[in-house]
């Protein structure tokens, strides 16, 4: 087994626990939270379960975006990126780049308090924002896998 087959593996590996991770949330969690809480008691909840799953993506994506390069560098395929019909592979690079800000810059520093806070005034209205943004980055990050797949096995070129 070569190195680029090894990467290939754990790139894929890394998308599944973090995507996944990310569907998990947006279709089961969110909804039951919704269901189970109060509107005060909702982002209590959320945070306490969330919270564990936003420590672990942190690795999956350090290891995606890791890997990602890896195999651009080993695949000498960064001049896909001046290529519109590699469109996928600027899909990757910018999800990648939206939740590494997410996940490393703006929960840390200030998305935790903003929700705090407009949870005060109007809890209903920061799910539902919250809600939306994780259908958003969902649907982005579906298109982005099945652009990638079908553009890695060479489906998309035309
Ligand atoms: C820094 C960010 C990333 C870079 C530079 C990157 C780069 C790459 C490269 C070079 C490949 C191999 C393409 C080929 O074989 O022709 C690949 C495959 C793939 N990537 Fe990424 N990627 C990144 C992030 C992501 C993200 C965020 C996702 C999905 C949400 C993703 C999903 C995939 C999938 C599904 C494959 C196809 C695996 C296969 O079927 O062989 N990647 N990526």
């Amino acid at each position: 087994m070569d190195d680029l087959a090894i990467a290939r593996a754990l790139h894929v590996l890394a998308i599944v626990h973090w995507i996944g991770g990310v569907a998990m949330v947006t279709w089961v969690i969110l909804p039951a939270v919704a269901r189970l809480a109060e509107p005060g008691r909702r982002l209590d909840l959320f945070e306490a379960v969330e919270g564990r799953f936003g420590r672990q993506a942190r690795w999956s994506v350090t290891i995606a975006g890791a890997t990602g390069l890896y195999l651009t560098h080993r695949l000498d395929a960064w001049d896909r990126f001046l290529d519109p019909a590699y469109w996928w592979m600027h899909a990757m690079l910018a999800l990648w780049a939206v939740f590494t800000v997410i996940l490393f810059v703006a929960e840390p520093l200030f998305l935790h308090d903003w929700f705090r806070r407009e949870a005060r005034v109007a809890p209903e209205r920061i799910m539902r924002r919250v809600q939306r943004a994780h259908h958003v980055l969902l649907t982005l990050a579906l298109v982005t896998i099945a652009g990638a797949v079908l553009g890695a096995h060479g489906a998309l070129l035309w």
